[in-house]
């Protein structure tokens, strides 16, 4: 028996507001661009959408820093906006998912405000202050994500206050039940509003070890690793039981958790209590770490498809009989999925195809991110004042500051960016894309000529009929939600092939996941004619006696019974 759920049978489109549709020519992306581009979303077959924040925030970290959970950042508009925003996704019949950034606020959030004004004020205890270790050295050795230390000395009462990210983010001390009260009620807030659920900031991040130990370091580094002592810290499990008894089980939403370094069993353990879902579904980091250096994100590698069938079966078979799978390829922190998985010059259509292809089939909630729907490339700025992201910028000043080769460091940040998604949506090849009609507060893609929604629309044989035509065809096919997934070929190094299973139905999926054409016996019965391809991204099959030969990044779906 299948346990159906809307949010199981939902596509989520996500949008990065700063970079979706600028409606009061700012260059900046607004609310209102959104509600104009509604129909676009509603006509590719989604079903959620998911905004990223939209809050008041100085912007350290592109809103993920809030200074004010209950406003809306001036950028985007205000809350009657917002309002608007909900009436019009829901009037056509979608729902919308906010984040939920509870680990940090921004320094300006007036509770870090007081609460940095004196060691012993109401609010003080609200962050995670410790006074330094021998000789002023912070309380840990731990890195932050963003470099540097977790800690900053505030002169004004000498201690020091953590953050796990910028410095201009401090954590929230979640031990403090007076801070637990106002996340929720502020949750709750937001719900009555009639959002649809939250999307939560790394939220496996909330209970760090009490007894702060200095993290493991190799004698070449400079920072210790902290991780062991912030992700999936000891108190995780009761704050969020206690989030979702407390507000969430009032409401028919759904919940999304960002989590590094979580695991198979963790999923399963927090996708229920007492019968109802805690997080229905994480964004686990596997397949990110894919093609990255152990110890560096910026160290690009390439891609090892077997690793990547390894990573599905473990969670598809992990999670197959409790909690559910979230499908994502990229988001606003990751580069491109056509550049990074794909080829994005001469096989940009039909790698993004692919990819597209397998999203879809896979068991779990797929997420598309703005731009993926129509393959949406790489920047690859060449100079580093065209950056705007925070990681970005302090990832070329510490190399440089190490003595490292300027073009060495900006090929790794061509590469591995986070701004790659960032830059604006490409609607039409009029002036920056469509976005805006002023200057963008970062630049577009130069290939928007080439790539865009008015272009991609007019040709029917477009990355973005191929994703509305394969969104129609997971709808259909309840199979391919809820069907058992058996990996075939699992020692190909570049097919990736798996079968669905569901009750009487049966699917196929074929995926060379590389550029060279190459034969593949398929150890399963097709004949093309009597059973149905569902799609495919070439006009023919090369098919004889179960020989299949593949192009570059041809992909195959059939229906087999
Ligand atoms: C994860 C978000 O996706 C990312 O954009 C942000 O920088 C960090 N969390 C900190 O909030």
């Amino acid at each position: 028996m299948v346990n159906r759920r809307w949010w199981k049978e939902a596509i989520v489109y996500q949008i990065y507001p700063r970079s979706f549709n600028d409606s009061n020519q700012d260059g900046i992306g607004d609310i209102q661009g959104i509600i104009e581009k509604l129909d676009y979303i509603k006509n590719l077959g989604i079903d959620v959408i998911w905004l990223c924040p939209i809050y008041e925030s100085p912007n350290a970290d592109n809103g993920y820093d809030i200074s004010d959970y209950k406003s809306i950042m001036d950028d985007f508009g205000n809350l009657d906006d917002v309002k608007s925003l909900i009436e019009e996704i829901h009037k056509r019949d979608m729902k919308v998912i906010f984040d939920l950034v509870v680990n940090h606020t921004s320094d300006e959030h007036e509770w870090f405000i007081k609460s940095r004004s004196s060691l012993d004020n109401e609010y003080r205890d609200y962050y995670i202050w410790k006074e330094g270790k021998d000789n002023n050295k912070p309380p840990t050795n731990w890195e932050s994500f963003f470099g540097g230390s977790t800690w900053t000395f505030d002169e004004k009462t000498e201690e020091y206050y953590l953050h796990l990210f910028d410095e201009k983010q401090p954590d929230l001390n979640w031990e403090n039940k007076k801070v637990r009260n106002k996340i929720y009620k502020m949750i709750r807030w937001w719900l009555d509003k009639g959002i649809d659920g939250f999307r939560m900031d790394v939220i496996n991040m909330i209970s760090k070890d009490q007894s702060f130990p200095d993290g493991q370091k190799d004698s070449h580094e400079d920072y210790g690793d902290g991780k062991p002592y912030f992700l999936n810290g000891p108190r995780l499990y009761e704050y969020i039981k206690e989030m979702g008894e407390e507000v969430l089980f009032d409401y028919d939403i759904m919940t999304v958790g960002e989590t590094l370094n979580f695991g198979v069993e963790n999923a399963k353990k927090f996708s229920e209590f007492n019968g109802k879902e805690l997080l229905d579904m994480v964004f686990h980091f596997e397949l990110m770490s894919v093609d990255r250096d152990d110890e560096s994100k910026w160290i690009k590698e390439d891609i090892d498809l077997k690793e990547i069938k390894k990573i599905y079966k473990k969670w598809n078979h992990g999670l197959c009989e409790k909690g559910w799978n979230a499908i994502y390829l990229g988001n606003h922190d990751q580069p491109r999925i056509v550049s990074r998985f794909g080829n994005d010059k001469e096989y940009r259509i039909e790698s993004a195809k692919m990819l597209a292809t397998m999203m879809m089939t896979m068991p779990g909630t797929p997420y598309i991110y703005q731009g993926e729907e129509i393959g949406m490339t790489n920047v690859a700025f060449n100079d580093i004042g065209k950056y705007r992201d925070v990681e970005t910028i302090n990832h070329y000043r510490i190399e440089l500051n190490k003595g490292r080769a300027k073009v060495e460091v900006m090929k790794e940040i061509q590469k591995v960016s986070r701004d790659n998604a960032r830059t604006p949506m490409q609607w039409n090849d009029n002036l920056n894309a469509g976005f805006t009609q002023s200057t963008p507060w970062i630049n577009v893609n130069s290939n928007y000529k080439e790539i865009n929604v008015e272009k991609s629309i007019n040709d029917s044989d477009s990355v973005y009929h191929y994703y509305k035509n394969i969104i129609e065809i997971r709808k259909n096919n309840i199979g391919l939600i809820y069907g058992r997934y058996k990996p075939l070929l699992e020692e190909h190094e570049s097919v990736f092939s798996y079968i669905r299973e569901f009750k009487r139905e049966k699917y196929l999926v074929i995926l060379n996941f590389f550029e060279q054409e190459l034969s593949v016996e398929i150890p399963i019965n097709i004949k093309s004619k009597e059973q149905k391809l569902l799609i495919s991204n070439y006009d023919d099959i090369k098919l004889n006696n179960n020989i299949l030969n593949l192009r570059p990044y041809e992909s195959l779906v059939f229906k087999l019974s």
